[in-house]
């Protein structure tokens, strides 16, 4: 896991200096530059199509960049390379969750901790040290009862919570969430929000997508507002949300 340091600058956890993603004549990110800072919840909000999943596309090197630079903790990037973000201490989930559907919950969080292609991982799973993280990091997320059961048996919210799981078991400094509440019953987004939170308070970075502007407000230590790719507003919360720009972004008027 990585921690702050003392020296200059490390107060920022993950920054992006003029970044883009055209797609056509849809400039998804326009020559975006954002700082976020390092610990605490930070949430990217906007209109649909504002470019807010474009913009963790390209964080976490999912979509290659048409230019600028991503900074993961001091790091300047301009190829991000989506399998080696956990180097650089950052990973992220999907809007659509990816887990291997064929296998158990706890071997799903079995390949991610012993770090190796699937059989070999599965071979090694005996390893005292990784049991144990294993059990802690289902049990964190509520899934220890299921642990026997196939990820393809899983419900919609169960599937959310391995995978959040798996984010963890790469034990980054950073973690980027695209609509973890999205479709989620109140008991499981309740159960999302508490993980997030107990995240928060072991000193992680949370970056979150969100459209639930309740939880938006509850979670955020601070936020951006994206606007057709670019940034229209950032700061704290309550604050941003009043500003009347903001308002008229999202209404459409
Ligand atoms: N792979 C893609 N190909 C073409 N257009 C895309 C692609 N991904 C996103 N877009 C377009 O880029 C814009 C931003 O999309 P997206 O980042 O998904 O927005 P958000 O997550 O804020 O709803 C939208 O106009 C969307 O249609
Ligand atoms: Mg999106």
């Amino acid at each position: 896991m990585s921690t702050a340091g003392n020296g200059p600058g490390e107060e920022i956890a993950l920054e992006t200096h003029e970044i883009s993603k055209h797609f056509g004549a849809v400039k998804a990110v326009d020559c975006l530059s954002i700082a976020i800072k390092r610990k605490g919840m930070t949430s990217i909000v906007g209109p649909n199509g504002s470019g807010k999943s474009t913009l963790m596309n390209l964080l976490s090197g999912t979509l290659p960049l048409d230019g600028g630079l991503v900074i993961i903790d001091g790091v300047g990037l301009k190829v991000v390379h989506p399998y080696d973000t956990p180097a650089h201490g950052l990973t992220r989930t999907f809007q659509e969750v990816r887990l291997f559907d064929q296998i158990s919950v706890w071997d799903n969080i079995m390949v991610v901790l012993t770090q190796r292609r699937l059989l070999p991982a599965l071979m090694e799973r005996a390893k005292p040290r990784h049991k144990e993280k294993a059990r802690s990091i289902l049990e964190s997320v509520g899934m220890w009862e299921k642990r026997d059961s196939l990820a393809m048996d899983l419900s919609y919210g169960q599937r959310k919570l391995l995978e959040i799981g798996r984010a963890m078991a790469l034990d980054v400094g950073i973690y980027l969430f695209d609509e973890p509440f999205a479709g989620l019953f109140p008991q499981m987004l309740e159960q999302v929000k508490g993980i997030l939170k107990r995240m928060r308070d072991q000193g992680l970075t949370i970056v979150f997508v969100s459209h639930n502007m309740d939880i938006v407000r509850e979670l955020s230590d601070h936020i951006f507002v994206l606007d057709s790719g670019t940034l229209l507003a950032e700061g704290e919360v309550d604050e941003v949300l009043r500003r009347p720009d903001v308002i008229e972004a999202y209404l459409g008027v």
